[in-house]
């Protein structure tokens, strides 16, 4: 992987496991230092170990919160401004809850994923964006699903493919919004990765989930079609890194990458 982020520190939510904390170890190895923040202590510890391990060059900071909760997110927001630059943004970090039929689903259910999957990217965004186009270079990146170009695939999943829509249509609109300044602001589908959320949705209960959902979710992973955290991972570096990196509005999907 080449260095193309020697000097730079990026900050990448949920990167305690799956795909955040294999953008994390790619990033590191591209020379940025790296701050990774989720909830849980332990899993944050296990990836900057292993990146300690493979980047000796890395900076590696970790930031244990809960960007679901206001008081917290907003420490996070102030101890980031009162810090050294944020040249790298990846919101990775969210909730592929709640599932299950639409009449089941509670209004603070959704505020929940709400709060995670959207206000949370944008709030950081919102915060960070203001001090990199001052510094005239940043990179950030939503990662979304392609749910979005295909709302209907994911019966069950409606909470999840708002939250998804919400996001990529906030990150065009900041993308124009802040064209010219040197933040380019992109989004990432990140393909079918075996992760944690994955697991978790095969676990549930057809009858709660619904039977389709869940089948089809069980039957991708029996069939070798999900892709490995770092397959994904590798792929959005491969745009940062690339000709791709100086774009903005861009939408990059896995799906794409592949057959491209
Ligand atoms: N896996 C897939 O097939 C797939 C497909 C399309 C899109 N995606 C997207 O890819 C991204 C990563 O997914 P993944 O599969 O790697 O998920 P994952 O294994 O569930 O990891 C999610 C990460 O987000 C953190 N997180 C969740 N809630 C948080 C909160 N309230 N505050 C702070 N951190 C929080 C988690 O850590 P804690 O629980 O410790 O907080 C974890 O580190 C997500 O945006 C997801 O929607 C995944």
């Amino acid at each position: 992987m080449r260095a193309g982020f020697v000097g730079k520190t990026a900050l990448i939510t949920g990167a305690g496991r799956g795909i955040g904390a294999a953008i994390a170890g790619g990033l590191a190895r591209a020379g940025a230092d790296v701050i990774l923040l989720a909830r849980t202590a332990d899993q944050l510890d296990e990836t900057a170990n292993a990146i300690r391990a493979s980047s000796s060059r890395a900076e590696v900071r970790v930031v244990t919160a809960d960007l679901t909760d206001d008081a917290q997110r907003a420490k996070v927001i102030a101890d980031l401004l009162s810090g050294g630059p944020i040249d790298v943004l990846i919101n990775n970090a969210a909730t592929v809850e709640p599932l299950g039929a639409s009449a089941t689903i509670s209004p603070n259910q959704l505020r929940q994923a709400f709060e995670i999957n959207v206000i949370a990217p944008v709030a950081l965004s919102a915060a960070l964006a203001p001090r990199m186009a001052k510094a005239g270079w940043a990179r950030i990146v939503n990662v979304s699903s392609s749910v979005v170009g295909h709302p209907s695939s994911m019966i069950g999943g409606n909470a999840y493919a708002a939250t998804k829509a919400a996001l990529e249509a906030h990150s065009l609109n900041l993308a124009a919004e802040l064209d010219g300044t040197g933040v380019t602001v992109n989004v990432y589908r990140p393909g079918g990765v075996d992760t944690a959320m994955q697991g978790w949705i095969r676990s549930q209960d057809p009858q709660r989930i619904g039977a389709g959902l869940r089948d089809r979710f069980v039957t991708r992973y029996h069939s070798g079609a999900l892709i490995t955290p770092q397959e994904s991972a590798n792929a959005l570096l491969g745009h940062l890194l690339g000709p791709d990196g100086g774009r903005t509005g861009a939408i990059w999907d896995f799906g794409d990458t592949v057959t491209a």
